[in-house]
């Protein structure tokens, strides 16, 4: 009976260190919840890393011994990897040439060289447990090398890849100087899966005209392989946020944080801390939205979570510091001795946090200059049971393809938010909730586990195909 193995940078539970000592906890971010179903089945497992450095070689047994048990496989990093392949390539190459920030990327050979080591590394963890005609699943720009890698150690592997991140234009995606390696690499797998059907163009263009592959539609040759390439949108789990936000401590938060905000409007930003994201733009679009609407001051307030995020990449620290000070000058210019426009917190916060000012939010600002697909959009919607509040999406998050009824705004263009801003605040009920209700419809039906059984679903039909065409 074969086993399918999910691979990731990141596993779903990391170890965290404070003074107390060493601890696990759930990772951020919707794969855990995703893949669940998927990893609970028969003798499937995860590999990835912890989230931590551990050098000591009896630390790693023990955590290794523990993260058996819930058929996890933790891969070690040490500090020089981190830095090499996490933050040097992975963050300072792909992450701003993916996200369409070519100024920002970092062409480092050393830090290539060590993505293709760490690379390397997994597929060395991968084959201690693999059997030759495993499924495996690998998630990620982190490890673009890796479908091929496994292509090459395991030739009858069922292998898919998804893609969380875009995938640029290939006008973007030639500028890296080790492009034909990272193709050759991501065409190890038999499905390639991204967001949208955009992303999926991309990648064609890409793979036919820097590497030469023949295609039929999304169906591409590669050394007399078939891969193919198609969309399949992630969602979220929608019951589980639904559920959360109607928790008893989750509504008294609610009661509370609307009592701390009188009978004030609040617009929610809840994003890590990126410059993908559009922090900047939207404070700006904010800052413009106040120096007109003079009647709204006091009467609304932005409420803005930023999540600590790879703060050791220099243009992560830089944007930081950008935000610190924007905030402060709007707080400065327009703030009274009882009212802050901007609410500021430089935190990462537990879900029913998160699902409380979900409720709390009449308008939820997600404003990114890219994003594969974006999932506070979606989060927000699973959360109002009542159907009121407006979303305010940008046009280059993945989920606009979707969510169609959120008021759609170009980032760049502070004036279209400013102006989006005053349409949300002033939106007739009626309105708000026949849009709320249609992204509704979306949004609980096309959850993360339907996203999960789709791919698996289709990486099976695959292999079905080539098994019936090798027996001919
Ligand atoms: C994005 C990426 C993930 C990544 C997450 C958090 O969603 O697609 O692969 O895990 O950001 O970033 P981090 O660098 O903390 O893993």
């Amino acid at each position: 009976m074969s086993k399918t193995i999910i691979v990731s940078n990141r596993l779903p539970i990391k170890i965290t260190e404070d003074e107390n000592g060493y601890a696990l906890q759930p990772s951020e971010g919707g794969l855990a919840t995703g893949l669940a179903s998927i990893h609970a089945q028969g003798d499937n497992s995860w590999i990835g890393w912890p989230g931590i450095s551990i050098d000591d070689p009896q630390q790693q047994a023990y955590f290794t011994s523990t993260l058996q048990e819930k058929r996890l496989i933790p891969l070690f990093l040490d500090e020089d990897e981190i830095k090499g392949f996490y933050e040097g390539f992975s963050n300072e190459v792909l992450w701003p040439i993916f996200h369409y920030f070519p100024n920002f990327a970092n062409y480092n050979l050393q830090n290539w060289e060590t993505y293709v080591r760490v690379n390397q590394k997994f597929l060395e963890l991968i084959l201690q447990v693999a059997e030759p005609d495993d499924t495996i699943w690998v998630h990620d720009y982190q490890l673009l090398l890796l479908p091929g890698m496994l292509r090459k150690a395991l030739p009858d592997a069922s292998i898919g890849f998804f893609q969380h991140i875009p995938f640029p234009s290939q006008e973007l995606f030639r500028l890296i100087p080790w492009r034909k390696e990272l193709l050759e690499g991501i065409l190890g797998a038999d499905l390639l899966g991204f967001h949208t059907f955009d992303d999926v163009r991309h990648f064609i263009s890409s793979a036919t005209r820097l590497i030469g592959t023949n295609n039929n539609a999304n169906r591409l040759e590669v050394e007399g392989r078939a891969v193919f390439v198609e969309p399949f949108p992630m969602g979220i789990d929608s019951k589980r946020f639904a559920d959360l936000s109607q928790a008893e401590a989750v509504t008294n938060r609610v009661a509370e944080l609307r009592s701390n905000f009188g009978g004030q409007k609040i617009i929610l930003s809840i994003d890590r801390l990126d410059y993908s994201k559009g922090i900047i733009q939207r404070l700006e679009a904010f800052e413009l939205f106040l120096r007109e609407n003079p009647a709204f001051h006091k009467e609304v307030t932005l409420y803005m979570i930023v999540v600590p995020s790879r703060d050791m990449v220099p243009h992560y620290r830089e944007l930081k510091d950008h935000i610190d000070r924007l905030v402060g000058h709007i707080n400065a210019q327009y703030g009274a001795y009882d009212w802050y426009p901007v609410a500021y917190f430089y935190h990462g916060y537990p879900m029913s946090e998160i699902a409380a000012l979900y409720n709390v939010a009449d308008v939820c600002l997600v404003t990114p200059m890219r994003d594969g697909m974006n999932l506070v959009s979606k989060e927000y919607i699973a959360c109002r049971k009542d159907a009121t509040g407006v979303l305010i999406l940008s046009e280059m998050a993945g989920a606009a393809k979707e969510l169609i009824d959120a008021i759609i705004v170009n980032p760049n263009n502070i004036h279209d938010t400013r102006d989006a801003l005053l349409a949300a605040l002033n939106m007739p009920m009626a309105e708000m909730k026949k849009r709320m209700k249609s992204m509704q419809a979306i949004v609980f039906k096309f959850t993360v586990q339907h996203w999960a059984t789709l791919f698996m679903n289709r990486l099976q039909e695959i292999k079905n195909e080539q098994s019936t065409t090798k027996a001919r």
